[in-house]
């Protein structure tokens, strides 16, 4: 099979980050699949997209629910056969600013099923298609949330931030992450797995709205997406069980 073509599916690109990454991507001459829970809500990206000249096509994918995501991996390998990048970019927070001590467990496990759990159903599904590439690349979109090096930093801007149902997610991810890339190493198999901080972006995470996640101190998009932009396009496909953002190496 021609696998020259690099072909990058992106969950959670109908909106926020995932959406500036399919457009970037895309701009970029990679094929951008677009995975969206919502069909409708991934027809409107796609139409807005197409409006200013930018051609991505689009999947059922949501994270959460095994079914839709074997059903994309299903019809990712009878329309494309192959994968060439998954980025893991889905994500939400259930639990903002609950105290460890009262944190609800319902929020805690959304906070897991989304973060962690889904992020690995999706990845298990997709490395037979990552495999048919001669190169492949997994980016996880983690937080700097899941550093407890961080937490513990009296002088980091996360130090007073509390979601610990999310932040344990993320910091799971980062594992799966560290240990999904030496498995992939040990086996000489050409697939690198990385984390990346996009830092704090405005966009409607949360609940937030834009301007006021502006207003908090947030970064452009555009900031937010820079490190997974320059990972997925560096021809480069030597760095693995990294954890990154614009700035450089991200603490555990
Ligand atoms: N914004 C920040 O400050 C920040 C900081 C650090 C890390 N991050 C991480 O960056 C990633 C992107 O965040 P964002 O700021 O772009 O968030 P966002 O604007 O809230 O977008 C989240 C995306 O995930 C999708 N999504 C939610 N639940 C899903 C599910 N079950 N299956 C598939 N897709 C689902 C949403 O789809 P719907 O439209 O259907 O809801 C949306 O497309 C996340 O992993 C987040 O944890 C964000």
């Amino acid at each position: 099979m021609n696998t020259n073509e690099i072909i990058t599916l992106v969950t959670g690109g109908n909106r926020g980050m995932g959406l500036e990454i399919v457009k970037e991507l895309s701009q970029k001459g990679q094929r951008v699949i677009m995975g969206s829970r919502n069909l409708e809500k991934g027809k409107a990206a796609i139409t807005r997209l197409s409006q200013t000249g930018i051609k991505a096509d689009l999947v059922q994918l949501d994270v959460m629910d095994p079914t839709s995501v074997s059903k994309a991996a299903q019809t990712i390998t009878e329309k494309y056969g192959y994968l060439t990048i998954l980025i893991n970019n889905a994500g939400a927070v259930f639990d903002f600013q609950q105290k460890p001590s009262e944190v609800k467990l319902t929020n805690l496990r959304a906070d897991f099923e989304i973060n962690y759990f889904g992020l690995v159903d999706v990845t298990q599904k997709m490395l037979p298609l990552l495999k048919r590439s001669s190169k492949s690349k997994i980016i996880n979109i983690s937080s700097i949330m899941g550093s407890k090096t961080e937490a513990l930093n009296p002088k980091a801007n996360v130090y007073h931030a509390v979601a610990v149902g999310y932040q344990s997610a993320k910091a799971a991810a980062n594992m799966y992450t560290v240990q999904l890339a030496k498995e992939m190493s040990s086996a000489n198999l050409p697939i690198t797995v990385n984390a990346i901080d996009p830092g704090m972006v405005a966009t409607e995470f949360g609940g937030a709205t834009p301007e006021l996640a502006k207003k908090l101190g947030a970064k452009p998009v555009s900031f937010g997406i820079a490190r997974t932009i320059e990972l997925a396009t560096s021809p480069n496909n030597q760095a693995t069980a990294t954890f990154t953002n614009t700035y450089g190496t991200v603490a555990w």
